[in-house]
């Protein structure tokens, strides 16, 4: 017999566009503050279990894209509901079996006190473990992404490599990116929201389809 699953949330999910959680937790490099990452872009990602076999390739792509992420100013924190002896002894075994240094730390979130703060645990998904999060937090603080993936699929680093750009790419330019937009594409200049505004863009240069789908090529 199925198991009925409450339709109620039992916390509150942090929200984009609003500082992100604040917590001070035990990793595997010390003791921890969110606000220790300020002034650089953090990933925070929540993984479901130590030693289970898709998250040990996710901690493998994760590394294998580190340098890509500190060329964008970028950090990576890991986290799951092990101790920080299982995260040692995990690492140390991907070190000693598949050659791999992991180089970034992992929250040892026994207590689930960053799990729930972050809505990191989906009973519907499971009860005891955390699911695959991604949130991508600014120099600021501001929480500006999250991903959700479930325990059965490992996540897409390409894809995360691409928001990060494109959330960087519209900061720096204050533009907006299309469907499967990547480096060099053109982008989106924002809607108008006037009328005046509307008729002047037509004038821009810009390549429109009509006024309210205007792309430009950046540089
Ligand atoms: C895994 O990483 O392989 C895994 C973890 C929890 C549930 C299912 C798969």
């Amino acid at each position: 017999m199925s198991e009925e699953i409450s339709t109620t949330p039992t916390t509150s999910f942090p929200r984009l566009n609003e500082p992100a959680p604040d917590f001070e937790a035990v990793t595997t490099h010390g003791t921890i503050r969110l606000s220790d990452f300020r002034d650089s872009w953090l990933i925070l990602f929540s993984h479901p279990a130590d030693f289970t076999p898709v998250c040990t390739t996710e901690f493998l792509a994760f590394t294998e894209i580190y340098p890509e992420l500190q060329k964008r100013g970028v950090e990576l924190l890991g986290l799951s509901i092990d101790s920080v002896y299982s995260h040692i002894a995990w690492t140390r075994n991907i070190e000693e079996k598949m050659g791999v240094k992991i180089p970034f730390p992992i929250i040892a979130d026994l207590d689930k006190k960053v799990a729930t703060l972050y809505g990191m645990i989906q009973p519907g998904e499971s009860k005891t473990e955390t699911v695959r999060a991604v949130f991508i937090i600014d120099p600021k603080g501001i929480l500006r992404a999250m991903i959700y993936y479930p325990l059965s699929t490992g996540r897409n680093m390409d894809e995360i490599l691409r928001l990060i750009d494109a959330l960087q790419t519209s900061d720096q330019y204050q533009v907006a990116t299309p469907a499967n937009w990547r480096p060099g594409d053109k982008v989106i200049v924002p809607p108008p929201t006037t009328t005046e505004m509307a008729e002047e863009r037509l004038k821009a240069g810009y390549e429109c389809v009509d006024w309210y789908l205007c792309k430009k090529t950046l540089g």
